[in-house]
């Protein structure tokens, strides 16, 4: 019989990406079965999920009953938590926590988690506002503590951020701000593609990823060639224009301005993955992840 798998966030980029990887997979389709998690299992995509033969299930992370009942006869579990929900670590920290709690109690084999680096502690104390990496750290430690079976897929950044990062000024030319020097490497990816391609290799490769962390990304690129290429693509004109931090502050709402200033910086210096190389997991992956010049002409009506 076929394992169970359950996938969190079954409705959103990153699970919904996993979901349909799954599917596509003739050798994963075949060894799991799929189980959705989400709120709300009238919403359409979730009904969209039903229809490809996904049991959808409801669950809420801040709830332990709800996730006992929703992993019980689960074998692997997908797991990502959205800290820009509530923008508050210490319910993204419970919810990750409850889920490898109760993951532990109904014995799943294998939990994924979609982690990301500890900001504060990578930078010995430099950059201390970036929560939504911090949390999902502490995250990822408290899974490790609690000696269940796990690997942690760590998403790049998302190259759907620049559909907002990309500004086009009143000339129709188009602006990317940031607090960098050319030299900041950033590790793009398309989530709502390929975070299932990265999955799989913590799927196909799980006794050689065991307590490991995959790293989800396509390339590493500067901001020259995110506007040159975004350029080269879609005929307009764009620049990047490296601003002070009170400058790129001040260009951001100050609900998020410190963390975004923060992020970027990590980016810079130590880097996103702390300099390592991409080159391990895409030896890994069944196919080449989605590339920022494919990911600009597949996504160009998003900045007309
Ligand atoms: N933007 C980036 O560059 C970047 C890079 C790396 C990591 N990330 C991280 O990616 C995460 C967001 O992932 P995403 O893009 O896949 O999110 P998304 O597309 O916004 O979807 C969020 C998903 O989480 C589910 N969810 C939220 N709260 C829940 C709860 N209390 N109980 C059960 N399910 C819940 C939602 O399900 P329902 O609403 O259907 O219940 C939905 O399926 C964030 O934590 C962010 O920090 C972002």
């Amino acid at each position: 019989m076929s394992k169970l798998i359950t996938v969190f966030g079954a409705t959103g980029n990153q699970g919904g990406s996993v979901i349909a990887a799954i599917l596509a997979d003739s050798e994963l389709s075949k060894e799991f079965r799929i189980r959705g998690i989400t709120r709300d299992t009238t919403k359409k995509s979730a009904q969209d999920l039903v229809k490809k033969g996904v049991e959808v299930v409801t669950a809420d992370l801040g709830s332990v009953d709800s996730l006992t009942d929703a992993l019980k006869g689960s074998h692997t579990v997908f797991l990502v938590t959205n800290y820009w929900e509530t923008m508050n670590a210490e319910v993204e920290y419970s919810q990750g926590k409850n889920v490898a709690d109760v993951s532990k109690a109904v014995g799943v084999s294998h939990l994924i988690f979609s982690s990301l680096h500890n900001v504060t502690e990578e930078t010995n104390g430099r950059l201390t506002k970036v929560p939504h990496f911090d949390s999902k750290a502490n995250v990822e430690k408290y899974i490790r503590a609690s000696g269940i079976e796990c690997s942690f897929v760590l998403p790049g950044y998302y190259m759907s951020n620049f559909t907002q990062m990309l500004n086009r000024s009143d000339d129709g030319s188009y602006q990317l701000f940031y607090p960098v020097g050319n030299e900041a490497k950033f590790p793009l990816f398309d989530a709502a593609q390929d975070t299932g391609l990265f999955v799989k290799v913590a799927l196909k490769h799980a006794h050689q990823l065991k307590n490991k962390q995959v790293l989800a990304a396509a390339k590493y690129y500067t901001p020259q060639e995110i506007v040159d290429t975004f350029s080269k693509v879609s005929g307009k004109k764009a620049v990047f224009i490296s601003v002070s931090s009170e400058q790129y502050k001040a260009s951001l709402p100050s609900a998020i301005a410190v963390e975004y200033l923060e992020n970027q910086l990590f980016v810079e210096d130590p880097g996103y993955y702390l300099g390592e190389s991409l080159e391990p997991t895409l030896e890994l992956v069944d196919s080449k992840p989605t590339s920022w010049e494919e990911f600009v002409k597949k996504n160009l009506s998003a900045w007309k």
